[in-house]
């Protein structure tokens, strides 16, 4: 699913507080159980934890489907890819193949319930593995069914911004769907414009994305808290949102 450009420009200012927060905690866990710092970000987006990671003194590689959203991950860190710090690249995380292997791996803000289906997850996985050193760390978040069955309507209104994000589950068709939109001040002129997205959650249940991940070759894969990455989550279907660590 591609996030277009309007979305994208709100999203690098309004919509980073989730990267923004975790990243520490993903950081803390990588530094504890490795001392190789470098990591792809699956999915980056606008990049707000690649630029965190770089400013810990990590190679960064960014790969992200949209265009759009790698413009303001670009932005972000462009002095880090001067210095050959960092790179980003328009791919797919089903496809992508960099022809090399990293340490770490993460995808955050349940980038990969953006995935289609089970069959896409699975691609996905056999990607990330094949991209995967010896003993390396695959991180990532995913709504679950729980989570994503809150429908509702959040509305923000700020200085800049007004915005709305409408949630519907819809169970039958193994998705939950949100429409954001709204009206977001220019930078330099006074100015607003409308942005209108409709970004979709396809529901996995974690017992399949454990199996899922065990066929690609993963050893040991674990169920982690939102909160804190240390702590196992032992019945991830009751939790809204859950963290994945899958080694190889
Ligand atoms: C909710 S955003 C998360 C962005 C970032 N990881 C963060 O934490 O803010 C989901 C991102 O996944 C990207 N995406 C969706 N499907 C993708 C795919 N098949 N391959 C690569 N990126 C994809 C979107 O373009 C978007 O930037």
């Amino acid at each position: 699913m591609n996030y277009g450009k309007s979305f994208a420009d709100v999203y690098s200012k309004h919509l980073i507080h989730f990267s923004v927060q975790i990243a520490p905690r993903i950081y803390k866990y990588i530094s504890t159980k490795s001392n190789k710092k470098e990591v792809l970000d699956l999915c980056c987006g606008t990049g707000q934890l690649a630029y965190y990671f770089l400013t810990k003194d990590f190679q960064v590689t960014g790969i992200d489907i949209s265009n759009d959203m790698l413009y303001h991950a670009k932005e972000l860190s462009k002095q880090f890819i001067e210095k050959g710090k960092a790179e980003f690249y328009n791919d797919d995380a089903r496809y992508f193949s960099l022809n090399k292997k990293f340490p770490n791996i993460v995808s955050t803000y349940d980038a990969l319930n953006h995935l289609e289906d089970e069959q896409s997850l699975i691609q996905c996985f056999q990607q990330v593995y094949e991209h995967l050193e010896d003993d390396g760390i695959f991180i990532f978040d995913l709504n679950t069914k729980l989570g994503l069955s809150k429908g509702g309507t959040f509305i923000r209104e700020e200085e800049t911004l007004f915005s709305v994000a409408q949630s519907m589950f819809e169970p039958l068709r193994n998705k939950a769907f949100t429409r954001y939109y709204g009206f977001v001040k220019n930078d330099d002129s006074p100015d607003y414009y409308k942005y209108d997205e409709v970004i979709y959650n396809t529901i996995f249940k974690m017992e399949d994305v454990r199996e899922y991940l065990y066929n690609a070759g993963f050893g040991s894969v674990e169920f982690a808290h939102l909160n804190n990455l240390f702590k196992i989550v032992e019945e991830p279907e009751s939790e809204e949102r859950v963290f994945i660590i899958a080694t190889k």
